[in-house]
């Protein structure tokens, strides 16, 4: 039987997110999110945001646990979660005006930043937005020596793993049509970059 799983981060997080969503998304957005993990960020955003339709998504295997905060949630503006692997070449044909992730893009490797931009870019209505969060390098310099340590730990679990520096994915998100990163601080050296869809490739 699939255990419920807490993510603590999670849980800490999901105040100071939810008020950048509230600031940044229309009240009735269609936001699609990758790497949903445990589906607490979910659950927490469409409880407060009733008029949001939230489209969770993540690998296979993490479904059946995100099913059970959706359970348990009783929301009805949480979509059925999708399996959804960022480095697939075949995305879901959707239609969304926001795409939302945290903490993903120093879990999957490098190579899969490329088809992470691409697969939003191609779900995302024209001037849709892509709200990630998370830890940030920034030409090569990490933003406090926890953020450091956290990049040494992460890659002593898989080489592959890594915080990233935003100026190497905001090359990548420039050249499948999204503007400039605009990079919002947030608590605990983290950050919410948002990258808006103005042009279509
Ligand atoms: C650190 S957890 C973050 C989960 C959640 N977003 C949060 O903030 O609590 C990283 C997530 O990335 C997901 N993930 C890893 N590789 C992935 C891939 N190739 N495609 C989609 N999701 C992936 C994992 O299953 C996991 O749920």
């Amino acid at each position: 039987m699939t255990q419920k799983p807490f993510a603590p981060s999670a849980d800490n997080n999901r105040h100071d997110i939810l008020a950048v969503l509230k600031a940044e998304l229309l009240p009735t957005s269609h936001v699609l999110e990758l790497a949903s993990g445990t589906g607490q960020h979910a659950c927490h955003f469409a409880q407060a945001m009733p008029n949001v339709r939230w489209q969770p998504s993540d690998l296979i295997d993490k479904l059946d646990g995100l099913q059970l905060w959706l359970d348990e949630s009783g929301c009805n503006n949480i979509e059925a979660p999708l399996a959804l692997d960022i480095g697939s070449a075949q995305w879901p044909e959707l239609s969304v005006d926001a795409c939302y992730a945290a903490n993903t893009l120093h879990i999957i490797s490098w190579e899969l930043a490329q088809p992470f931009f691409t697969g939003c870019a191609s779900v995302l209505k024209p001037g849709g937005k892509l709200l990630v969060y998370g830890p940030y390098s920034f030409e090569g310099e990490h933003t406090a020596p926890s953020n450091q340590q956290f990049d040494e730990h992460l890659k002593s679990q898989d080489p592959k793993m890594g915080i990233r520096d935003v100026w190497e994915l905001d090359r990548l998100a420039y050249s499948v049509g999204f503007a400039a990163a605009r990079l919002i601080e947030m608590p605990v050296n983290n950050y919410i970059a948002v990258w808006e869809k103005i042009w279509e490739k």
